[in-house]
C-alpha cells in the first residue's frame, strides 16, 4: 500500500484551497471513520490538556502559532484531529524544546466537516504539537475592522465555536464527547485586551500578552476568545461584565442582577463550579443572543433594551453552566439534554428573581414560538425533526438548533414538574447534576437514570418515549396562562376591530413580552394603516428593542408598509443576530418584489454579520458568493 506523506508546503497548498480533493486510500478510510460529526479518534487517544501559543494578526486576519496537545494514548500509532480552513506548518512530537518533526496526511475535505488530519505517532507519545495558521474566511473567527466596532478606532475579534466551528480555529479532536484543560500564551495588538473562555485579566497591559488557564476539563465547543478595546466592570466578588467603552455604562446597568441570579441559580441546583462569571457584550454582529463559554458568557449588544427586559438571555447562559457545561451532550442528536434542559433552568431562574408572573410571560411566548416551528418543521415534511432525539447524521448540527431542542425540551421538564410535584422534581434535578457533573450523556443514558431514579421510584407512569421519539408537541403538555397576556390581546382586537388604542397608552406601559403577545395577537391581519397609526402612539418602528422591532418589521413587510423600509434596512446592517435576520430575510423572500429589495439590502448587510448568520442567509435568498 503506498503511503501518502504529503510534505508541509504541499499540504497547505492543497488544503487552501477548497475545490482540490485530495483522493482518500484505503488506509485512510480506515483510520477516519466520522462519529458525532468528528475525524478525532478519541477512543484510542484523546486530547487531555491544550496548551495554544498564538499570535493574533490583524492586519492578515490570522491567528498563527502551535496548538501543543497533551494526549492519553491508549496504544495509537496514530492521532487524528479535526481541521477547516487552516493551515498546517509541521507537526512534532514530545515535550516543548525536545521536539522531534513527525509526518502527517490531510484526509479529504468535506465542506461540513472539514479535514482529517491524520499525525503518525508510537504508542509511546503522549505530546503532539500543531503549528498552523488560521485562514481568512475561518467560519468562528469575526474579525472586524475598526469601522464596524463602537469606537470605530480598534479592530475587534471574537470566536464562535460551537458546533463543530472549533476546527476553524484550532486544530483540535471536535467532538463534545471529550473534555480537556487547557492553557494559551496569546500575543495582541498593545492597545487592546484579550479574554478567554478562562482566567482573564480585567485590564490591558502594555506588552500585549497574556496567559489564561481553564482548569475545569471543558469540551472543545467552548474554547473562545474576544480581542478589543475592552472595559471591564465588577458587579460583585465573582461576577463581572465586559464591554467596549461607549457600551460599558449601559452594559453594567443593564445586567446588574447578575449575582442575584448566580444566588438563585446555586440555591436551585447547586454550587457554581466555575469560580468565575463574567459576560462580555460583543459587538452587534455577534449571531447568537448569548453564548455559554466557560466563565464567560458572549452577549449580544441587541439585549441591552435599557430596561432590563430582555435579561433572560442572560439566565438562559448562567444555567448552561450546568446543563451543558458541567453535564454536556454527548453529541449533536442530543442537543436538548444541552438546550432544554437551560430553558427549563433559565426559566427558574427568572421565577427566583423576577416572580412567577414574568417567568410565566416568558415561558408562554416561547410555547408559541413552539408552536409555530413545529407546524413549519411538518410543512417541510421535516416530521422527524420534531422529536427531541435528533439525528443529524451527514447533515448540520445547526439543523437541530429548533424550538424543539430548547421548548420541547423545556415543557417536556415542566410537564413532569407538574406531575411529580416540583420538590420531587428539584431533588432529582440536583441528583442529575451531580452525578454528571463534567460529564457527557445520551439521551438513551438521560432516560435510563430518569426512569430508574424518578419514575420508577415514585412509582410513576409518564409518556417519555411519545416525548423524545415521538412527533410534535403530546397532549399531556403543561398549560401555562397570564391575565397580562389576555388585556394585551384583548388591546389587540380592539384595533382589528377598527378602534383607536387608549390615548394615554404609552410603550412603557407593558414589558416586551406583553408587546409581543399583542402583535402576534393580529395573526398578520393588521393593514398598514393600522400599523402607521400604532406607531404613532407607540414608535414600535424605532423602539430601541430588537425583540419589538423585529417582530414589528415582520409584520410591516407582509402588510406592505413600505414606510418602515428605512427602519428595516438600518436595522438589517446594524444587527446580525441570526434569530432576528432569519423571520426578516425569509419575510422578504416571499414575493418578487420584496425579494428584490431584500438583496440590495443584503448586498450592503452582509459584511455585518458573522459567518453563522451570511451563511444562513445566503441560502435563504438564493445567493451565492
Ligand atoms: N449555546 C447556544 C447557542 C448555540 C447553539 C450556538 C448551537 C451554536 C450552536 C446558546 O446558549 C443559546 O441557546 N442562545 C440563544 C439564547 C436564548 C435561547 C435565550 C440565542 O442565541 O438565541
Ligand atoms: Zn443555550
Amino acid at each position: 500500500m503506498i503511503k501518502r506523506l504529503i510534505p508541509a508546503f504541499i499540504a497547505i497548498t492543497l488544503f487552501s484551497c477548497e475545490q482540490v480533493e485530495t483522493p482518500q486510500n484505503e488506509e485512510q478510510q480506515a483510520t477516519t471513520t466520522v462519529k458525532n460529526h468528528s475525524y478525532g479518534n478519541i477512543d484510542e487517544i484523546s486530547t487531555n490538556h491544550l496548551h495554544l501559543e498564538l499570535n493574533v494578526d490583524f492586519e492578515n486576519k490570522a491567528l498563527t502559532g502551535v496548538a501543543r496537545h497533551t494526549m492519553d494514548n491508549k496504544g495509537a500509532d496514530k492521532a487524528v484531529f479535526d481541521i477547516k480552513k487552516m493551515n498546517i506548518e509541521k507537526v512534532t512530537l514530545g515535550k516543548k524544546g525536545t521536539e522531534t518533526e513527525t509526518t502527517f496526511t490531510i484526509g479529504q475535505y468535506d465542506s461540513l466537516l472539514g479535514a482529517p488530519l491524520i499525525v503518525d505517532l508510537s504508542s509511546e507519545d503522549q505530546f503532539v504539537n500543531i503549528y498552523y495558521s488560521t485562514q481568512k474566511d475561518a467560519d468562528a473567527l469575526d474579525w472586524l475592522p475598526a469601522e464596524l466596532t463602537g469606537s470605530k478606532k480598534y479592530p475587534f475579534l471574537y470566536t464562535q465555536g460551537q458546533a463543530i466551528l472549533t476546527r476553524t480555529w484550532i486544530p483540535v479532536q471536535d467532538t463534545p464527547e471529550n473534555r480537556f484543560t487547557y492553557s494559551a500564551d496569546l500575543k495582541v495588538p498593545s492597545e487592546l485586551l484579550a479574554l478567554m473562555s478562562a482566567t482573564n485579566p480585567t485590564e490591558k497591559n502594555e506588552t500585549g500578552e497574556y496567559s489564561f488557564e481553564m482548569k475545569q476539563p471543558i469540551p472543545s465547543y467552548l474554547l473562545a476568545l474576544a480581542v478589543g478595546e475592552l472595559d471591564y466592570r465588577q458587579l460583585s466578588d465573582n461576577s463581572g461584565v465586559y464591554a467596549e467603552p461607549h457600551l460599558i455604562d449601559a452594559a453594567e446597568a443593564e445586567f446588574k442582577d447578575i449575582p442575584k441570579m448566580i444566588d438563585a441559580a446555586e440555591g436551585l441546583y447547586g454550587e457554581y463550579l466555575w469560580d468565575v462569571y463574567d459576560v462580555i457584550i460583543l459587538p452587534y454582529s455577534f449571531p447568537f443572543g448569548g453564548m455559554e463559554n466557560p466563565r464567560l458568557t458572549f452577549l449580544t449588544p441587541t439585549l441591552i433594551a435599557g430596561d432590563g427586559s430582555l435579561v433572560s438571555t442572560v439566565a438562559h447562559e448562567l444555567a448552561h453552566s450546568w446543563s451543558g457545561n458541567l453535564v454536556t451532550n454527548a453529541s449533536w442528536n442530543d442537543f436538548w439534554l444541552n438546550e432544554g434542559f437551560t430553558v427549563y433552568f433559565e426559566n427558574r431562574i427568572m421565577e427566583e428573581v423576577y416572580g412567577e408572573e414574568i417567568a410565566d410571560m416568558l415561558a408562554m411566548i416561547e410555547f408559541q414560538e413552539l408552536k409555530r416551528s413545529v407546524d413549519d418543521l411538518m410543512a417541510e415534511g421535516r416530521e422527524k425533526d420534531t422529536y427531541l432525539k435528533l439525528d443529524l447524521h451527514g447533515r448540520d448540527p445547526d439543523d437541530g438548533m429548533t424550538d424543539i431542542a430548547y421548548v420541547k425540551g423545556a415543557f417536556f421538564l415542566k410537564t413532569i414538574e407538574e406531575k411529580v410535584g416540583r420538590e420531587k422534581f428539584d431533588v432529582f434535578l440536583n441528583a442529575y447534576f451531580k452525578a454528571h457533573e463534567f460529564k457527557t450523556l445520551t439521551t438513551e443514558k438521560f432516560v435510563e437514570y430518569i426512569n430508574e431514579n424518578l419514575f420508577e421510584k415514585e412509582n410513576i407512569e409518564f409518556n417519555l418515549n411519545e416525548w423524545i421519539y415521538g412527533e410534535g408537541i403530546p397532549s399531556n403538555v403543561i398549560q401555562l396562562n397570564s391575565d397580562r397576556f389576555v388585556v394585551a390581546q384583548e388591546l389587540a382586537q380592539e384595533v382589528k376591530d377598527g378602534n383607536k388604542l387608549p390615548t394615554d397608552l404609552k410603550r412603557s406601559d407593558k414589558i416586551t413580552q406583553e408587546w409581543l403577545a399583542f402583535i402576534r395577537a393580529f395573526d398578520g391581519e393588521l393593514s398598514k394603516e393600522q400599523m402607521i397609526m400604532v406607531d404613532e402612539q407607540l414608535n414600535f418602528k424605532n423602539s430601541g428593542n430588537s425583540e419589538i422591532m423585529s417582530e414589528w418589521f415582520v409584520l410591516g413587510i407582509k402588510n406592505d408598509y413600505k414606510e418602515i423600509r428605512p427602519e428595516i434596512k438600518a436595522f438589517l446592517k446594524k444587527v446580525g443576530r441570526r434569530k432576528f435576520l432569519e423571520p426578516l430575510y425569509t419575510t422578504l423572500a416571499k414575493t418578487e418584489e420584496t425579494l428584490e429589495w431584500g438583496k440590495e439590502v443584503y448586498k450592503e448587510a452582509r459584511p455585518y454579520y458573522h459567518a453563522v448568520s451570511f451563511h444562513t442567509i445566503d441560502k435563504i435568498l438564493g445567493v451565492n458568493h
